[in-house]
């Protein structure tokens, strides 16, 4: 599907997003390695957590779903069964990296595969740990989807982390509930600490002390109920569209504002932007809030360091905001872009380029000159749901209409994000 999107001014309204998708894939995936119910409210039903369901109940779990409402009848962490056949993650990094870690300790064996896309990505950096626990893991050209995992008895292991990565921590995490002995992970910077709040809310033993995760298996996890808050990450593109589009004011109802989350909050306030976290809150160990967004002023900086795993998602829009501040804004240490969905360097550099506008590449991360007018054209998706909807904002402030190519690829992560867009 193609989709046109109009330059506007003057968005206005509140808004609600759809559940995290990080949130969502865990409530699903140690619900099912929990015993009991785990009722699900805000559950995202992008494509990506859709996969993940998929997967568990080709593991033998029962989930019921009716709309954002999911039901997941855990069976403890000795309750999966042998998979009649491959588990398909579709374009989902955070299931087959997640799910690898659970699966390498089971008593059975399992193919894990996925889009075209997922065979590109890495997946050494989740082989080398789990290796290292005993896992036995085979993959195609040393590294890639499809993986077969035959299932074995793991051990404890003492890992410090190459990359920041919220995916590697949470694939150890998830083996160490089954491996004898204590767990510790060192991370390089800090990642998103979904996993470790979710897991000892349901009865794990997981415990951080200044980047040095310890882990220490207990007997059972036990479901809960879980209500999912808002993505910052989808919430992004409306911030970033509010403070670059003219006379806008835009609040963003219910979003997670995990502090592991917030660096586009951070980096846009430093930016001068007016974009305030307002009425903050508690669910289930994660903080919640609304965003207020209004028309800035921006200001260039230089983005590194430990803010990147922060706001990692959120640097292809990011970087179309940068386009309208002024100076020149650089983005450092964020090679990590390059292992996305897509080539997050490559492909919004090339996608904006056809808009009229440069954004240089570097090798961990881009330049950005700002004051360029963004003019008419036709963009492609690159099958990646961000750059589409990074795009979508970028021709909310085009000289003319804008055209997205396979646009329809945001149903990853927002299956509603064009009429959200439309609404305001
Ligand atoms: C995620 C972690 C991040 C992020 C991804 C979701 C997660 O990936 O980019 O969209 O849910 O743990 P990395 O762990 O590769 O940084």
């Amino acid at each position: 599907m193609d989709k046109i999107i109009s330059a506007r001014t003057g968005l206005k309204g509140s808004i609600k997003i759809p559940g995290d998708k990080s949130i969502s894939h865990r409530a699903v995936m140690f619900g099912s390695i929990a015993k009991g119910d785990t009722n699900i409210k805000g559950f995202l039903t992008g494509d990506d957590c859709m996969s993940t369901i998929a997967c568990f109940r080709k593991l033998g779990i029962d989930i019921e779903t009716i709309g954002e409402n999911v039901t997941v009848h855990g069976k403890g962490l000795r309750g999966l069964k042998a998979p009649r056949e491959a588990l398909d993650v579709g374009n989902s990094g955070t299931t087959i990296r997640l799910i690898s870690g659970i699966l390498s300790a089971q008593d059975f064996d399992c193919v894990l595969n996925g889009d075209a896309s997922i065979r590109k990505r890495p997946m050494r950096r989740i082989i080398d740990p789990l290796s290292l626990m005993g896992a036995d893991i085979e993959s195609t050209n040393g590294g890639y989807a499809p993986l077969t995992i035959h299932g074995k008895k793991l051990n404890a292991i003492e890992y410090t982390m190459p990359v920041a990565s919220a995916q590697v921590k949470s694939s150890i995490l998830l083996a160490s509930l089954f491996a004898e002995g204590t767990t510790v992970i060192r991370e390089p910077v800090a990642s998103r600490d979904h996993t470790e709040i979710m897991l000892n809310y349901f009865g794990a033993n997981i415990k951080n002390s200044k980047g040095v995760i310890t882990s220490t298996p207990v007997e059972e996890l036990y479901g809960g109920d879980i209500e999912v808050p808002g993505d910052i990450s989808s919430a992004a593109f409306f911030i970033a569209a509010g403070l670059i589009v003219p006379n806008s004011h835009i609040i963003i109802e219910n979003v997670g504002v995990n502090p592991t989350r917030t660096g586009i909050v951070d980096a846009f306030k430093a930016m001068g932007g007016n974009v305030n976290i307002i009425n903050e809150r508690s669910s289930g160990g994660e903080p919640v809030a609304d965003i207020e967004v209004k028309t800035s002023h921006l200001r260039s900086i230089t983005l590194e360091g430990s803010i990147i795993p922060r706001m990692i998602d959120e640097i292809p829009v990011f970087a179309v905001a940068a386009l309208c501040a002024e100076g020149t804004t650089v983005v450092k240490d964020a090679e990590e872009l390059k292992v996305k969905e897509s080539n997050r360097i490559a492909t919004m550099s090339e996608e904006l380029g056809k808009l009229g506008v440069t954004i240089e590449e570097t090798d961990d991360g881009m330049i950005i000159k700002g004051g360029q007018r963004i003019k008419s054209g036709t963009v492609y998706s690159h099958l990646d749901h961000r750059v589409a909807m990074s795009c979508a904002v970028a021709g909310l402030i085009g000289d003319g209409d804008t055209r997205i190519t396979d646009a329809d690829c945001v149903g990853i992560s927002f299956p509603d994000f064009y009429e959200k867009l439309e609404s305001l």
